[in-house]
């Protein structure tokens, strides 16, 4: 039997030529790719420059340690998320304080945020889950008022907007990754974003030890980290980078065959498909088994047809070391329900089809 997979990386002979290009040349790594390539993305987010890193992770430390975050300050971050948030914060020194999702955008909100900043709130972190931009508007006006950094986590959502502008150009620092089951892939790669010239050279001296340019390979300024990204990856990263309308297109039309595909199963509670003001750049589609228990009754049931699956996300407060007594309704209900089904820029009809017949039979099965 022919398993479809959950993700899957569109490469094509460009990709691959651009790669082999970088092999042949005498600069594997703080070359011409990535510097094009941060030339690049900057343009696309519309932020004034970009820094390329070694993966999401490494953007999303760069992010704090560069904003100033350090022992004894609490940072506000979603539970409903990649358990990495939670790493970061801790290895920045800080505190991790988990807020409340709304139900429909699986996104932290200007409201559960307030609900727990403390005196010793610095930074919140507002990731745009499965690419579903978050309520950016009223966010920065909240960070504003109570005098917070803001940080956008947009990983998940590159290419998505809220009120015309591209998600990752409203945050004090934003960051993206590019691990191979994100819209497009450098392998592994991310890239950070700061205001300011004096912002993004000190990102890129962190991200190289903490050398300045034309200091020498055993000189530092300061103690930074080796996140530096390789060409290699970087020229990857370009040419996917160049496909993204089309990438985005096919996996907004996957979505709506899918929603076509899986409308009226009962039990079966379909992912938001729009949101006012907003545009979806669609990482995942994760759709939810209602009744307790279930979803890993459907789960072992598709296993069994061939469907690979995932739960998108246990909540960060119930991770073996993070646990905590914290009650969160929406988060733990909405984490007991999601299953992300398979969903890649090249899915077929005929997959998405096997996908949404197992389905309905494991959810009658069940
Ligand atoms: C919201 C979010 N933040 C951060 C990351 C970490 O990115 P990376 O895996 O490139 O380190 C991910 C990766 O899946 C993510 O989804």
């Amino acid at each position: 039997m022919r398993m479809v997979p959950l993700s899957a990386p569109d490469i094509t002979d460009a990709e691959r030529a651009a790669v082999l290009r970088v092999l042949d040349g005498p600069q594997l790594c703080m070359g011409p790719e990535l510097h094009g390539f941060e030339a690049e993305m900057a343009r696309y987010i519309g932020v004034e420059d970009a820094v390329a890193v070694s993966s999401g992770t490494a953007a999303l430390h760069l992010a704090l340690v560069a904003l100033g975050i350090q022992a004894g300050d609490e940072v506000v971050i979603p539970s409903f998320a990649f358990v990495a948030l939670a790493n970061v914060v801790m290895q920045a020194g800080a505190r991790p304080v988990f807020a409340e999702i709304d139900e429909e955008t699986l996104n932290i909100t200007a409201a559960t945020v307030e609900a727990v900043i403390t005196a010793k709130t610095r930074a919140v972190i507002v990731v745009h889950t499965f690419g579903v931009p978050a309520e950016m508007a009223k966010l920065r006006a909240l960070c504003e008022r109570r005098r917070l950094r803001l940080i956008e986590d947009a990983c998940e959502a590159l290419g998505a907007t809220a009120d015309g502008r591209r998600t990752g150009s409203f945050g004090d620092a934003a960051v993206f990754g590019f691990y191979p089951n994100k819209q497009i892939t450098m392998g592994e790669g991310g890239v950070v974003t700061m205001r300011g010239a004096d912002a993004c050279a000190r990102l890129r001296r962190l991200r190289n030890q903490g050398r300045a340019p034309g200091d020498g390979w055993l000189e530092q300024g300061e103690a930074g980290f080796n996140y530096r990204v390789s060409d290699i990856n970087c020229a990857l990263g370009r040419v996917q980078l160049s496909r993204i309308g089309e990438i985005l297109e096919k996996r907004r039309q996957a979505a709506e065959h899918y929603l076509y595909i899986l409308g009226g199963i009962d039990g079966v509670r379909l992912p938001v498909m729009e949101v006012p003001g907003r545009v979806i750049s669609w990482f995942v589609y994760v759709v939810r088994i209602e009744g307790a228990g279930r979803r890993e009754l459907v789960a072992e049931k598709l296993a069994e047809a061939g469907i690979a699956t995932s739960r998108y996300f246990a909540p960060i407060h119930w991770t073996r070391l993070w646990r905590s007594e914290l009650s969160l309704q929406v988060t733990e209900r909405v984490a007991g329900e999601v299953l992300a089904l398979p969903f890649y820029t090249r899915i077929t009809l005929e997959e998405q089809e096997r996908v949404g017949a197992a389905l309905r039979r494991a959810i009658l099965a069940v």
